[in-house]
């Protein structure tokens, strides 16, 4: 026998709902209380008030209702689930104690203190002078939330004294929402989320999750609403935060409030946030998020109504199949919302939309379909990814005409619009050859000597005479004289030390560099320390090293020296940030480490085996990686809006170059990032000029003394 069901509410949402449990083999007649014209379509009106709970109680009895499913929190944050069992009717919706969950702020922390959960710390307040005391001592912004159901308008985020007061006096003195109580907490940051779960006791299982657009105008600008649109997936939170969020969150607050009696029996919808220290609860709702269920339940692939009554009577929940597709919807609101508005407008060609409409604030006269709420109708669609999601609702939006409709343009736009600076090494370099080309100019243009670096290449592996070719094309480009010291193979360590003894001596040479490895038999070490610490333009000498660690570098070598100018180039703020650095060598990864720490960054160094690196890497604000292990660096070993400096070039059997970071995947949620090739290498080069050029500078200037 197909079963009855009668839905409470009448947003987008309860459409939602009524869509998911039309599409179910289990249901056949669907009633909703009160509906609105677009659930009529396949659910009968009911003509009773949601808050009305006694009617409900006696029309659900009287119609054999199987199932009952509560779309918001008000009919539940008066007992009406409570009423309902009284009656004997299955119910999906927590009780009024399991309900102060959403209805009281201080009760939800209670919560999560006792169940270890982490959310801001707070504290609560109903004296409007110890309150203010309070915030006057503490930094802002701070969050001051109203201790009740508010219709999302309970939370104000002080920026300064006089906001917080003005909110203060709004919510302990003039008694704007009813009761007299506030929490104060500190203030976080990091992108936000909700996780919808079905919960019933201590049974959890967990919906898609999901990102809300709260503020009324782009740009996340304008006030606070009920939400402006919604989107799944999200690319900024990795599998592995979804589970961190549901064994230590979700699953604890289910079983502590199993432990406090009062069980939760319905959806438990977590407002997360991924902050730096990690995911903290920002708020609880007792019930399906609006406009959260519009873009999530269209991806149910499972029948809705085993879920719903199982968790409804306590049964054991049944796993669900999810698709994998994208949806992203997008709320058409009447101009003013959140604010004053009127209602009543004509809208045409919401039939031609090619998607999903779900009513919010609609209704029919005659045939003619009218605005009649502040939030007026959601227009869904889904696809293969995101990017398709977005760009079809936003062109089937034009079909839907109504002169008192206003929609946001960027929904999605923290997964798709996150496109980061590319920190272009090839594009900067080029701007250091340039300006270094013009003071060697000027140098010949007063007749004098020119700058000349003398390279030392022994033997002939191909990849050192690449490198060396590219030093010796570099110094042709910019005036700077070269020299190519070429030995042979055989050559023994006296007769190379000789060499580097001459050119020390040599006044017509200002760089001396010797091209690494070395063959075998001869000590690298005893031709580094040779070559004389002020001609040393790769800054590897023994003085040089010293110099670094000692906070006073005079040459710096050149792939640090380039990172950091990129860093500054940039203007990306170093001094109180936390850096890491993945790669230990001498050539980079210490140095650049040194140079982090000089401009007061927190520094983790770290190498491709470190244990559990993702969640170090996931520190940083600046992530330097020079180990040489192609994509060892992938989507989940970044924070959104990191800086990632990518030094590692490996060459793949198709001969492609490839960094040791995952470029494609990487570059949806950082801020700057090097791409590979074409990042760092150049930049090397253009410091080894520099360092030429520096050690010409410091010889003249001695010599002139
Ligand atoms: P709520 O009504 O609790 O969902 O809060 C509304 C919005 O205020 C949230 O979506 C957040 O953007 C913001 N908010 C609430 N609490 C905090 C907090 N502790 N730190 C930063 N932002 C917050
Ligand atoms: N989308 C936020 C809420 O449902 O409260």
């Amino acid at each position: 026998m197909k079963k009855t069901v009668l839905v409470i509410g009448s947003g987008g949402r309860c459409h939602a709902i009524v869509d998911a449990l039309h599409k179910s083999p289990s249901v056949g007649k669907i009633y909703c209380a009160q509906g609105n014209p677009g659930i009529a379509q396949t659910a009968e009106p009911v003509p009773i008030k949601e808050t009305d709970i006694p009617a409900l109680r006696d029309w659900a009895l009287e119609h054999n209702i199987d199932l009952t499913v509560v779309g918001p929190e008000v009919p539940l944050s008066l007992g009406i689930a409570d009423e309902f069992r009284k009656a004997g009717l299955n119910i999906f919706g927590h009780t009024k104690s399991a309900t102060q969950i959403e209805s009281s702020k201080s009760f939800a922390k209670m919560i999560m203190q006792k169940a270890n959960v982490p959310t801001a710390s707070y504290r609560p307040f109903d004296d409007y002078n110890e309150a203010l005391d309070y915030v006057s001592s503490r930094p802002f912004p701070t969050v001051i939330k109203y201790d009740g159901l508010a219709a999302g308008k309970g939370v104000v985020i002080a920026n300064n004294l006089s906001e917080a007061q003005t909110a203060l006096q709004d919510m302990l003195c003039n008694n704007t929402f009813g009761n007299d109580k506030v929490i104060i907490e500190d203030y976080l940051t990091g992108p936000e989320f909700s996780l919808m779960c079905f919960v019933s006791g201590r049974q959890v299982a967990a919906m898609p999750v999901a990102q809300d657009h709260k503020r009324a105008f782009d740009n996340d600008e304008g006030p606070n609403t009920g939400g402006m649109g919604a989107y799944t997936p999200l690319p900024f939170i990795t599998p592995q935060d979804e589970q961190f969020a549901i064994e230590h969150i979700i699953q604890p607050v289910a079983n502590r409030m199993a432990d406090e009696g009062c069980p939760l029996s319905g959806v438990l919808y977590g407002g997360l946030m991924k902050t730096d220290n990690g995911i903290k609860v920002i708020e609880f709702n007792a019930r399906f998020g609006d406009p959260e269920t519009e873009v999530v339940l269209p991806l149910l692939e499972s029948d809705i109504y085993p879920m719903l009554f199982n968790v409804a009577t306590g049964r054991q929940l049944p796993s669900l199949n999810w698709s994998k597709k994208a949806v992203l919807g997008v709320v058409l609101a009447s101009k003013g919302y959140p604010g004053h508005y009127v209602k009543g407008a004509l809208i045409t060609g919401a039939d031609s939309f090619e998607g999903i409409i779900y009513h919010m604030g609609t209704k029919y006269e005659g045939n003619q379909l009218l605005t009649a709420g502040g939030r007026v109708m959601m227009a869904v669609s889904m696809a293969d990814d995101l990017k398709q999601a977005r760009d079809h609702v936003y062109r089937q939006l034009q079909h839907i005409q109504c002169s008192n409709l206003f929609y946001r343009n960027d929904i999605g736009h923290w997964a798709l619009n996150s496109k980061p600076v590319v920190l272009d090494g090839k594009q900067m370099a080029q701007q250091i050859k340039d300006d270094l080309r013009c003071q060697v100019q000027s140098l010949v243009s007063q007749n004098k000597r020119v700058p000349a670096l003398a390279v030392i290449l022994v033997g002939n592996n191909p990849a050192s005479q690449t490198y060396v070719n590219g030093k010796i094309k570099a110094c042709a480009s910019t005036g700077i004289q070269s020299r190519l010291v070429s030995l042979p193979d055989s050559v023994s360590e006296q007769e190379l030390l000789q060499h580097i003894s001459s050119l020390n001596r040599d006044d017509t040479v200002d760089g001396i560099l010797v091209q690494l490895p070395l063959p075998k038999h001869i000590n690298t070490e005893n031709v580094i320390n040779a070559i004389a610490p002020e001609k040393d333009v790769d800054a590897f000498h023994p003085l040089n090293v010293a110099q670094l660690w000692n906070g006073t570098p005079n040459l710096v070598p050149c792939t640090p020296r380039g990172i950091m100018y990129m860093l500054h180039n940039h203007n990306i703020r170093i001094d109180g940030k936390t850096a890491v650095v993945v790669g230990r060598s001498n050539i980079v990864g210490k140095p650049v480490a040194k140079l982090l720490l000089d401009e007061n960054a927190t520094v983790i160094i770290a190498h491709s085996h470190t244990e559990d690196l993702e969640s170090i890497t996931r520190m940083a604000d600046i992530l330097i990686v020079a180990v040489g292990k192609k994509h060892c660096i992938g989507l989940t070993h970044v924070k959104p809006g990191a800086t990632v400096i990518d030094v590692g070039i490996n060459r793949d059997s198709d001969g492609k170059l490839y960094g040791d970071v995952n470029f494609d995947e990487v570059k949806t949620i950082v801020s700057y990032i090097t791409p590979v090739p074409g990042g760092v290498g150049p930049m090397t080069i253009a410091m080894l000029l520099e360092n030429t050029l520096q050690c010409y500078k410091q010889r003249n200037h001695n010599n002139q003394l």
